[in-house]
């Protein structure tokens, strides 16, 4: 099993979800810059006050911030790793890149998963984070194409992504990540 990975989709996609479980099955290190960005504003430090008021509106946090953030992760990693939710832009791939090139550990495999946004909307909505409002769901989904999606086209030409329906039950999306990365 590939254990160098990264989980790519919109919000509301099942990242999260699909990466706690894969995490868990197969003992990779998650790392999501959404939990650790969270994690940074419970802690109620100024960096935290500052982030909070950006995820709230939907838009990326600086990259500046991302990259310490994941820097200081990666380096201290000794097993597979799964990331989720970075990078968020063609800036960031790059900058993961030449890190990764770093540590010697490339990036063997990107999960690309697809929803229909009115499922993805759904889902959000019922989930209730302080993000989950329409406005900034709607915003976040816009960021996500103009800046993320680009991703998909870039790591197809590497030759290293999968597709996979994120609109199906759990389990399901969960054994067609599996079959796809076995
Ligand atoms: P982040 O936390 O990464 O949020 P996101 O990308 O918007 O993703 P979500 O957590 O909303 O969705 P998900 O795809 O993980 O779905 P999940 O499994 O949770 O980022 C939040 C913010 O932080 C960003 O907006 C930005 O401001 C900042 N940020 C983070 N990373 C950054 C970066 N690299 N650079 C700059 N800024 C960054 O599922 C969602 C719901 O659906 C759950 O309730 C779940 O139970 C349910 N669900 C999941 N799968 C299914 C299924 N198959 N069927 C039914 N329900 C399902």
């Amino acid at each position: 099993m590939k254990n160098k990975l990264l989980f790519l989709g919109p919000p509301g996609a099942g990242k999260g979800t699909q990466a706690t479980l894969f995490c868990k099955k197969y003992g990779l290190d998650h790392l999501s810059t959404g939990d650790l960005l969270r994690d940074e504003v419970s802690s109620g430090s100024l960096l935290g006050l500052k982030a909070a008021e950006i995820m709230n509106r939907g838009e990326l946090v600086s990259d500046e911030l991302v990259l310490s953030i994941v820097e200081l992760r990666l380096l201290k990693i000794n097993k597979g790793w799964l990331l989720d939710g970075f990078p968020r832009n063609i800036y960031q791939a790059d900058a993961l890149k030449k890190l990764l090139q770093k540590i010697n550990q490339p990036l063997e495999s990107v999960i690309s998963l697809k929803i229909a946004d009115d499922y993805l909307i759904k889902r959000l909505l019922a989930r209730g984070r302080e993000d989950d409002n329409e406005d900034v769901i709607i915003n976040r989904l816009k960021i996500y194409r103009e800046k993320t999606a680009p991703l998909i086209d870039l790591y197809s030409k590497e030759g290293i992504l999968e597709s996979i329906d994120g609109n199906a039950d759990i389990d399901v999306v969960f054994s067609c990540i599996e079959k796809a990365l076995g």
